[in-house]
Order: structure tokens, then C-alpha cells, then sequence
């Protein structure tokens, strides 16, 4: 088995770098009694680059990242650059350039970390939610006239393609099985409105489903609803799958059900190409430099990394270390409220994941 890995390190901005550090602390921990090898190379993509230069993305700066292994990226977003402009130019276009089509995003609840869902504990909020990550309105197909007049028009538009749609499914439906808990798929959609998107993917769920995943339950629901039992029956769920958007904001409402941003996780995944693991909150500016942010979603996002790597051990490792640290030293996993700094949880995961 493959034992060395070429990481590209994308920090980014804010507090990016804080968590990215952390996670990197962790992963060469667990690397050096796994025996495996890391080789780090970190790219200073993000606000204060666009700031000094006015690029956001170098030429040439996919093909290179092409070469990778995998992708580590802190957070990217910076309070003096317009909204859209890093988000388009830089996070949006290395998901779609580089075809990660996926956006794996678990919803687990811990030992000892708090949950707003009243009487919910660790046994009820453990799940997985694939994003399509390539298509829908994040595409910019639209425009806008007569912008400024009182007759303004704009339109963004929902697209999506079969192909699309059923590499996604696919996932979802393999995911599921290999998962391996309760073997049940919900599609998430919106079929009593969005009459032609929604239907071409209940139609390819149910088909694909039938034909090559007998064993995987099919359930479906509508966006809405998804968010009310996300809330009142989150033990309902195992795999969920559904489009970018819809997906986009279920996973900030299951990021809070699971602690919030400082534990949240995911990977933008190209099963055939190169994916970028990160942590799904924002580059929190307010805390930059101040070694308070909690950088446990980073390091959850090379957990995730590792075991996409087929490095299960590693990545067990860092679960338990993320584990241990909640039980035995966190208060809090606000920014500011941990009761230890970033640093200090970067060394604690790091040496109970090796114990
Ligand atoms: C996310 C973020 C991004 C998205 C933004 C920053 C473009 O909210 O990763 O969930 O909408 O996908
Ligand atoms: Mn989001």
C-alpha cells in the first residue's frame, strides 16, 4: 500500500492558517507512528494575495494542484475583498476545475460536546450528507438587465445534467453500503415545486437504486421538511444525498446540531481525481492571530483525509484524539471558550492520538 502522500496546504485567510497549523501538527503525529510519509507544500491562494496582486488563482495553479495527493485548505474570505470575489475566483473554482464533484459532509455529535436539540445525544446525530458539489445555481448560468432601474430583472438558474446527478447518486448509494449502519439513502429535494430538477434526480435515485443497490433502502424527502427533522429526528437518518444548494445549507443546520463551526468537517471529493479536505466554517476574521479559534474542524478535515487516502488507522487515530480532547480538557468549543488556546488543542489531539 501507497505509504507517501504529496499534501498541498492551502491556509488561506483569517483564521485559516491558525486551524490549518493545527491540523498539519496532527497529521505528521500520527504520520511518523503510522509510518507513513507526508510531504507538505503550502500555496498562499486567498484575500491578502488577491489584495496585493488582484489574482486570485495563478495560471497554472490547477494543473499543478493536479499533482496532488490531496488538498488541505484552512478558509477563504476576507472582510476587504466583495463578497463572491474569493468564493468564485478561488474555493468554487478549485471544486469545479478540479471536478470534486462531491461534498461529503458528516453530521456526528460527540461525547461531551453540546447540542442545541433538546434530549439528543451522540447515539442520535450521526450521519452523512453528500452534496452534489458541481452543479445547480452554482454554476452562474443567469444574468441580470436593466440592473439598477425599478425594472430590474436577475436570474440565477438551478441546472443539472444526468450525468451529473447519477455520478452523485452512485456515491451516495456506494457510500451507504460501505457505511454499512442502516443502510438507507434519503434523497433530499424539492419535487412539489422544482417540477423538472427534482424530478430528474427522484427518477435517477429510484432507477439506479433498484437496478444496482437492492440492498440500500430508498427514502425521500423535501428540503423543508429535511430541516424540521434534522431538528426533531435526527436518529432518522444514515445517508442523506441532494443538489449544491439545498445541500449548502442543511449542513450549516447540521453543523450546529454536531457543536457548530469548530468541529465541522468536510471534503470536496473527486473519487477519480484530486480532493481538498476542509473545515466548513469561515475564515473568522474577528479572531485572527489571538490563538483562540478552535481548530478541532481542521483537524476533523484531515481525519477525513487520511481515511480518503485509504489511511484508516491515521484517521482513527485522530478521532480518537478529537475524542479524548473533548472528554478530558474542552469547555467549550466556542472560539474564546475552549479553556485551552488553539495550540494547545493541536498538542493535546496530537499526543492522544498517538498514545
Ligand atoms: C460552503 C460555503 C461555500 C458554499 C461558500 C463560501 C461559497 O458556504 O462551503 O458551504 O456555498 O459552498
Ligand atoms: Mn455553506
Amino acid at each position: 500500500m501507497k505509504k507517501s502522500y504529496n499534501i498541498a496546504v492551502l491556509p488561506g485567510d483569517g483564521t485559516g492558517p491558525e486551524v490549518v497549523a493545527e491540523g498539519v501538527k496532527v497529521l505528521k503525529a500520527v504520520a511518523q507512528v503510522e509510518d507513513i510519509t507526508l510531504n507538505f507544500t503550502t500555496y498562499d491562494f486567498g484575500g491578502e494575495r488577491y489584495l496585493k496582486t488582484g489574482e486570485t488563482l495563478p495560471d497554472g495553479a490547477i494543473e499543478e494542484l493536479k499533482k496532488y495527493d490531496a488538498i488541505f485548505l484552512g478558509a477563504i474570505g476576507h472582510p476587504d475583498v466583495k463578497p463572491g470575489i474569493l468564493e468564485k475566483g478561488i474555493l468554487l473554482k478549485l471544486r469545479f476545475e478540479l471536478d470534486q464533484y462531491i461534498n461529503l459532509r458528516p453530521v456526528k455529535l460527540y461525547p461531551n460536546v453540546e447540542t442545541p436539540l433538546k434530549d439528543k445525544g451522540p447515539q442520535d446525530i450521526d450521519y452523512v450528507v453528500v452534496r452534489e458539489n458541481t452543479g445547480d445555481v452554482y454554476t452562474g448560468i443567469g444574468g441580470v438587465t436593466m440592473k439598477g432601474t425599478p425594472h430590474e430583472e436577475a436570474m440565477q438558474i438551478m441546472v443539472y445534467n444526468r450525468f451529473q446527478v447519477e455520478r452523485c447518486l452512485r456515491y451516495a448509494f456506494e457510500y451507504a453500503r460501505k457505511r454499512n449502519k442502516k443502510k438507507t439513502l434519503a434523497l433530499v429535494g424539492k419535487t412539489n415545486v422544482l417540477t423538472y430538477v427534482y424530478d430528474l434526480w427522484e427518477r435517477a435515485f429510484h432507477e439506479i437504486g433498484q437496478k444496482e443497490y437492492p440492498d440500500i433502502k430508498r427514502e425521500y424527502y423535501h428540503v423543508d421538511a429535511t430541516c424540521m427533522w434534522m431538528v426533531k429526528n435526527p436518529e432518522w437518518f444514515d445517508v442523506l444525498v441532494t443538489g449544491n444548494m439545498f445541500g449548502d445549507i442543511i449542513t450549516d443546520l447540521g453543523a450546529i446540531t454536531q457543536g457548530g463551526m469548530g468541529i465541522a468537517a468536510g471534503g470536496n471529493i473527486n473519487p477519480e481525481g484530486v480532493s481538498m479536505f476542509e473545515p466548513i466554517g469561515g475564515s473568522a476574521p474577528k479572531y485572527t492571530g489571538k490563538n483562540v479559534i478552535n481548530p478541532l474542524a481542521a483537524i476533523c478535515a484531515a481525519q477525513m483525509m487520511m481515511a480518503h487516502l485509504g489511511q484508516e488507522k491515521a484517521a482513527n487515530r485522530i478521532e480518537k484524539g478529537v475524542v479524548e480532547v473533548l472528554q478530558r480538557d474542552m469547555k467549550s468549543l466556542a472560539a474564546g471558550k475552549m479553556g485551552l488556546t488553539t495550540t494547545q488543542v493541536g498538542d493535546k489531539v496530537a499526543e492522544y492520538a498517538i498514545k
